[in-house]
């Protein structure tokens, strides 16, 4: 397997050199829900104009952290042997090639949770990333032998682990405790 580590500006600045990253292209299958679910789905959590006005100000903060990000993250997900048979060998031994191959791509998600616009191309690419870690899609991209699938209970329960941990880097600029709370807090209902 070759080794992929693009350089961070790779990762801000041209996205579409990054291997395996298909963002907007015809290479990501349509997702089944449209622009109405996408609506009722902002509506579910009441997000905003100003809410997606805080999350543009929230790229600002996060874009050049977002590869020691995805390194905090990364060293949790692998700090289990049963855990690190998703992201490494079955048997939880260590795959750099593979952590480095798919790693710029979680890097670049934390940029375009931010700046992308909410439309058809957005809701494509969410399901493109949950098919990855999914029996259809996990391991293709980078053809590595890991676990197949990643269970739907860790996807959700880790969601709250990103959540919580984001407060850190958004305050790590200095930035007042009001818009902190705002960048973390949209959307508020
Ligand atoms: C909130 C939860 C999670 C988010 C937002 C997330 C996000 C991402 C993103 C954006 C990618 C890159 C997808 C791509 O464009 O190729 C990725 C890949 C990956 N993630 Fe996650 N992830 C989450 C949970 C997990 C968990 C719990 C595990 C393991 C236990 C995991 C293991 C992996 C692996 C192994 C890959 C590479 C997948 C492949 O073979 O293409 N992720 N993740």
């Amino acid at each position: 397997m070759t080794d992929h580590t693009p350089t961070p500006e790779l990762v801000t600045r041209n996205p579409e050199q990054i291997p395996g990253y298909t963002y907007g292209t015809d290479k990501v299958s349509p997702s089944p829900l449209t622009l109405l679910d996408l609506d009722r789905l902002k509506e579910a959590v009441w997000l905003t104009a100003d809410d997606e006005q805080a999350l543009r100000e929230t790229a600002e903060v996060l874009a050049d952290q977002a590869e020691g990000m995805v390194t905090a993250y990364r060293a949790r997900l692998g700090d289990q042997p049963w855990r690190a048979g998703y992201s490494g060998h079955p048997d939880g031994t260590p795959n750099p090639e593979y952590s480095a191959a798919s790693k710029p791509r979680f890097d670049r998600w934390i940029i375009d949770a931010c700046t992308r616009p909410l439309d058809q191309h957005w809701l494509d690419c969410q399901r493109e990333i949950g098919l990855r870690h999914s029996a259809v899609k996990k391991n293709k991209t980078d053809n590595a032998d890991s676990l197949d699938r990643v269970p739907m209970r860790y996807l959700l329960a880790f969601t709250a682990v990103v959540i919580a941990t984001a407060r850190g880097f958004l305050a790590a600029k200095g930035a007042p405790l009001e818009q902190v709370d705002r960048m973390h807090s949209a959307p508020n209902p």
